[in-house]
């Protein structure tokens, strides 16, 4: 049952009452896979003004940082115990490492928050190391709990 009491305790139990059903799961995924969709969505125009490709517009930029930072903490709680299986591209890594995925979803989280920070003062020197750390932890994930 500790599958069930964690999935009710999280955001997403949410209006859902009763036993945790596959629909609860499939949900779970759908909202994790959304907050990465937001994330990337956000990460891409950043991405192009820190290479110079688009205009750097700071009001802009520091919209999808402090978007990215709210998709980052919304993301963890998709990872529900029992929702390792279906239309998911999470490793079982992710819940038999447990430990280092929290560890690196911390940092991530952490990471992108100071990211917002520095973006809302508006200067590129400051934001670019920042940007690039944030870039990092993508990939740091990716490797080892997303498959392709
Ligand atoms: C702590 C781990 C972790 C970090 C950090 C992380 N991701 Fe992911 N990401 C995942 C996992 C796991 C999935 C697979 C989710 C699934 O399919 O259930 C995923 C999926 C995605 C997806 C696919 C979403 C979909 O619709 O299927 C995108 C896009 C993505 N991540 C972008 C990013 C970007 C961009 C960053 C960095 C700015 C990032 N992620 C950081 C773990 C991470």
């Amino acid at each position: 049952m500790k599958a069930l009491k964690i999935a009710l305790t999280g955001a997403l139990a949410l209006g859902i009452s009763g036993v945790a059903t596959a629909d609860q799961y499939e949900d779970a995924i759908k909202y994790r896979q959304a907050a990465f969709t937001l994330v990337k969505g956000n990460f891409g125009p950043m991405a192009g003004m820190v290479k110079g490709e688009i205009p750097f517009d700071s009001a802009a930029f520091a919209e999808h940082a402090t978007n990215v930072a709210a998709a980052a903490a919304m993301a963890d709680d998709g990872f529900i115990d029992g929702s390792d299986m279906g239309d998911t591209k999470a490793k079982d890594a992710v819940w038999e490492n447990r430990a280092e995925f929290d560890k690196l979803m911390g940092e991530f989280q952490q990471l992108t928050q100071e990211l917002a920070a520095v973006a809302k003062g508006g200067n590129m020197d400051e934001i670019k190391p920042k940007f690039a750390a944030v870039g990092k932890t993508c990939k740091g994930c990716h490797d080892d709990f997303k498959s392709k």
